[in-house]
């Protein structure tokens, strides 16, 4: 019971976009009618608005921290063990994806996956993020970075704790994002997808 609760709570706090409550704040277009359509910071930063993309990078990543710092708190407590941080861990990146406060419009996970995988462990996100700014540097393409990163993220977990239930939350969380960045392949294997930087016409 208490970690279904963990887990609807951890939910609700993934459900937050910031990329839609940061335009709305500062009065930018609703990003997910621009760009990639993608509610995330690297669409964000296709308006041209850099704090706002920041802004939406903390928030996002913010959000999937402090759910598994939460429950990784509270989890003593209410008798939680280790399955049901995992639970956590998943139920925020879900809310991200499918945000019950956005009709289900959400986006594609990579900053909320980095809070999530901080809060875990603060040497695996750092692995993690290392990675994604390695291969964003070399080929300034974020889509790219972020499925290099993502497909290491499981390997940094195991080779750091082995295989438990946290290991395969981590690798539900990856695959979830190789699955959302479908569109994001097909452009890159087309040769038409958009570098960092590059803005969008339509957002304003
Ligand atoms: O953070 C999401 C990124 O990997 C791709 O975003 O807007 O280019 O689809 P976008």
């Amino acid at each position: 019971m208490n970690t279904a609760i963990f887990a609807i709570v951890a939910y609700l706090i993934g459900s937050i976009s910031f990329a839609v409550v940061v335009s709305r704040v500062v009065g930018l277009s609703d990003p997910r009618t621009y760009g990639s359509k993608n509610p995330g910071a690297t669409n964000v930063l296709r308006s041209g608005n850099k704090g706002a993309a920041i802004a939406t990078l903390i928030g996002d990543a913010a959000k999937g921290w402090f759910a598994v710092w939460l429950a990784i708190l509270l989890a003593p407590k209410f008798g939680v063990g280790t399955a049901g941080i995992a639970l956590v861990a998943i139920a925020v990146f879900l809310g991200h994806l499918w945000p019950v406060f956005f009709r289900f419009v959400g986006g594609k996970g990579v900053a909320t996956a980095l809070g999530v995988l901080i809060g875990i462990n603060v040497w695996l996100g750092l692995a993690t993020l290392a990675t994604w700014l390695a291969i964003a540097y070399a080929f300034r393409y974020s889509s790219l970075a972020a499925l290099v990163a993502s497909i290491f993220a499981p390997f940094y977990y195991g080779l750091l704790f082995g295989i438990n239930e946290l290991f395969f939350a981590v690798l539900a969380m990856s695959s979830l994002l190789l699955y959302r960045h479908s569109q994001n392949i097909a452009n890159l294997m087309a040769g038409k997808e958009s570098k960092i930087g590059s803005k969008s016409a339509e957002a304003k």
